[in-house]
């Protein structure tokens, strides 16, 4: 039976090669070509993906398999996912070959921020503003995942976010829908590069479709309510950015939208993803959400919950087994038309042959490649140098920060800088734990004399041997404490109802700063956190996410003054909990806030301001930004025209910058927020310096999206504000008139 799949699979790949030779198909033709040949079990099985036991990364689905190969071997699975032991791969990729058309299985992962090498968490790239760095992480990822046998990561997450008791900030991009968007294509193409079937690419996943990141209540899983223009404006743009370019799959989300489970979500996956974008690439489930649409109310059943996914375009299901159980039989009664399935798997196999697949199902299986590639120096320079780029200056009073250089002693407080699980960030489970250098080994090995103390439980925050963390700073020149969460609070399924850090945390810092040695707080976190205490008292305060397997020696580079701060925070920092959801581009409304007057948008306990606002970071230098000037200040409709900016560096270092440019339609048909980002540019300045900036002013910058999803610019004024910081901003007027 062996040697008869064996001949089987040899036959079809020569056809394969002859008719690549005699003339080149697309691989959109090839899959047309080995459709005909399939039957309709052989289709189902393409549709269906599956887990490694040993490796869930959601709840366990209703039935494991005696063997897996075995149900590989006979052509009813199309992907596989969580396998990453090189030798598994190779072993099931053998068993899919000898099934009786020999396709090759997809194997995906969640490469979240790295592979092995792990680099900051995504929302710590962000940070960084720079799109370069974010395109060149994805693409080392991408090396290290494809050297290790994994065609396709479940990446990049470009769910807008406002709310950070959501765990899964960690895995995006913030709260802009601009910045969302730059930072999506850069992450596909990282991914992607120009040819799937590169040794350095891998298909990426652009999840989760949609508005995931909406949740009421920051609660992961929760309903999302939202109104089709809010939807248009704030949160569908990242997912288009995506699609435009030219990412290879999509994946549902948990949530419901209009009422209606993602995965079962017509407007999403016909009208919007199919029809109007005219999105060529395959959908895959999210964990088990066909399933699901069970307890959400929207599917009686399992079956009725695959016909639902199936007819609404979600071709692949991820693990819940709906489709195994039901496809052919609501195919074979005429509930599900057959092309539907037919659609869907010539999408999965196009893809297939896209990654080259077909041609060499092993290529992704070099062990001699994966021991020379993961964890190479240039691998782990790359990841250093993204870590350092990531980090924002939040605090930098009587100039604490750099540390002078003949410093010698310092008293390093708080486990996490010295825990290498938490460095590793979340999402990150393929991350080699002894590669991690942590702070306190980053500083050891810079010849520095630690003085090392506890000073909180990291359990709970609670103080723990304060007295021994107050003498380690006596006995030092300097003090650098970290405090923050543990990196497995954020994450999927980590949604929290506070923010602030623990009182232990806060009061330990003060009673550092009493000492009267410099200190330097790393707050070290996966999510905005809540810090008032330390924003009060601390005089240098840097926020450093989870920086990966370099987090110390990116560290070092910042608070010695190697790398002079960059990074500007992708997500507005709440000052209080009530303040939840927040975020810069909120409406003005008919009793715009103001703290003096009372029936005004405001809180009676609260003040409406962030700790932070989008868009701000600091540097060891300090910059000037003109307010902007237009090339022409009135516009015909449909003409364009420029923004000049001017940027100087007016400190004593070199250092970048990033400049913001936001617009305001003053007056339209559907009210507008009080700022919206549409540009920015990161640049490199000398002491004294000036750089003027273009920034094109068109149709992309002055639209927005009617109610019914149009994308329209109306005649009015508008104003068109620069500077450093979305609170921070100097502007000038532009009409766009009538005719
Ligand atoms: C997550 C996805 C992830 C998938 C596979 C789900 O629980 O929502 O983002 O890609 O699991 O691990």
């Amino acid at each position: 039976m062996k040697a008869i799949h064996l001949f089987s699979t040899c036959l079809s790949l020569l056809a394969g090669m002859i008719s690549v030779s005699a003339q080149p198909l697309t691989p959109r033709q090839r899959a047309d070509r080995l459709l005909e040949k399939m039957t309709l079990e052989e289709k189902i099985g393409q549709m269906n993906q599956i887990s490694d036991k040993s490796k869930l990364t959601g709840p366990v689905t209703e039935r494991g398999f005696s063997s897996l190969a075995e149900l590989v071997e006979k052509g009813m699975a199309g992907s596989l996912l969580n396998v990453t032991d090189p030798k598994a791969i190779r072993a099931y990729q053998e068993a899919a070959l000898r099934s009786r058309l020999g396709i090759p299985l997809i194997f995906g992962l969640d490469v979240i921020h790295g592979m092995r090498t792990i680099a900051p968490i995504p929302l710590g790239e962000a940070a960084s503003f720079d799109l370069e760095a974010i395109e060149r992480s994805a693409r080392w990822a991408a090396t290290e995942t494809a050297a290790s046998g994994i065609h396709w990561t479940f990446a990049p997450m470009v769910d807008v976010c406002v709310d950070a008791r959501w765990g899964r900030v960690m895995e995006g991009a913030g709260e802009d829908p601009y910045y969302g968007s730059a930072v999506a294509r850069a992450r596909v193409k990282g991914f992607q590069g120009d040819d799937l079937s590169a040794a350095n690419t891998i298909m990426a996943c652009c999840k989760h479709f949609a508005a995931y990141g909406a949740a009421v209540s920051g609660k992961d899983y929760n309903s999302v309510d939202m109104s089709r223009g809010h939807f248009y404006n704030y949160y569908m743009p990242p997912y288009k950015a995506a699609a435009e370019a030219g990412v290879a799959t999509f994946m549902n989300a948990f949530n419901d939208f209009d009422g209606v489970p993602c995965t079962g979500n017509a407007f999403l996956l016909q009208e919007l993803l199919r029809e109007r974008w005219q999105y060529p690439g395959f959908v895959v489930s999210d964990w088990n959400s066909v399933g699901e649409m069970v307890p959400h109310g929207y599917a009686a059943d399992r079956r009725e919950a695959a016909a639902a996914a199936a007819d609404a375009g979600c071709d692949m299901e991820m693990c819940s087994l709906c489709y195994f159980d039901h496809l052919k039989e609501l195919v074979e009664s005429g509930r599900v038309p057959e092309k539907k399935i037919d659609d869907a798997v010539r999408r999965i196999l196009t893809a297939k042959f896209a990654l080259g697949l077909f041609d060499d199902p092993m290529r992704y299986c070099d062990t001699l490649r994966m021991r020379r590639t993961v964890l190479s120096d240039e691998i782990r320079a790359a990841a250093r140098d993204m870590a350092k780029r990531s980090v924002v200056l939040l605090k930098n009073d009587r100039r604490v920060l750099p540390l002078p250089a003949d410093i010698r002693s310092i008293a390093l407080v708080g486990p996490l800088c010295d825990s290498q699980t938490d460095m590793k960030g979340g999402w990150a489970g393929e991350g080699v734990v002894d590669s991690i250098v942590t702070l306190r080994r980053a500083l050891t090995d810079r010849g520095y004399t630690v003085h090392f103390a506890e000073g909180y439980d990291p359990a709970t925050g609670r103080e723990r041997d304060t007295g021994a963390a107050i003498r380690a700073a006596r006995s030092s020149d300097a003090v650098i404490v970290a405090v923050g969460e543990r990196a497995s609070d954020s994450g999927e399924a980590k949604s929290r109802g506070e923010l602030n850090l623990p009182a232990g945390q806060q009061e330990l810092v003060k009673k550092l700063v009493d000492t009267g040695k410099p200190v330097v707080v790393l707050v070290m976190g996966g999510r905005p956190l809540i810090f008032n205490g330390i924003r009060e008292c601390a005089p240098a305060i840097l926020f450093t996410w989870w920086l990966g397997t370099e987090a110390g020696n990116a560290m070092c580079d910042v608070i010695f003054g190697e790398y002079n701060p960059s990074g500007k925070l992708p997500m507005t920092f709440p000052a209080h909990m009530g303040q939840l959801p927040i975020y810069y581009y909120h409406k003005s409304t008919g009793r715009p806030a103001d703290p003096a007057k009372s029936h005004t948008t405001r809180f009676i306990d609260i003040e409406n301001d962030p700790a932070y606002p989008f868009g701000y970071g600091l540097s060891y230098t300090t910059f000037s930004v003109s307010a902007p000037r237009l090339e022409k200040a009135v516009l015909a409709p449909g003409e364009e025209t420029r923004a000049l900016v001017t940027v100087t560096n007016t400190g004593e270092r070199a250092g970048e910058e990033v400049v913001q440019l936001y617009v305001r339609d003053r007056f339209a048909s559907v009210t507008r927020p009080v700022k919206e980002l549409r540009g920015f540019r990161k640049v490199m300045l000398a002491p004294g310096e000036s750089r003027t900036l273009e920034f094109p002013v068109t149709k992309e910058q002055l639209g927005f999206y009617t109610n019914d999803g149009k994308f329209v610019v109306e005649p009015g004024d508008f104003d068109i504000m620069a500077g450093n910081s979305s609170d921070n901003l100097l502007r000038t007027t532009l009409t766009v008139t009538q005719q």
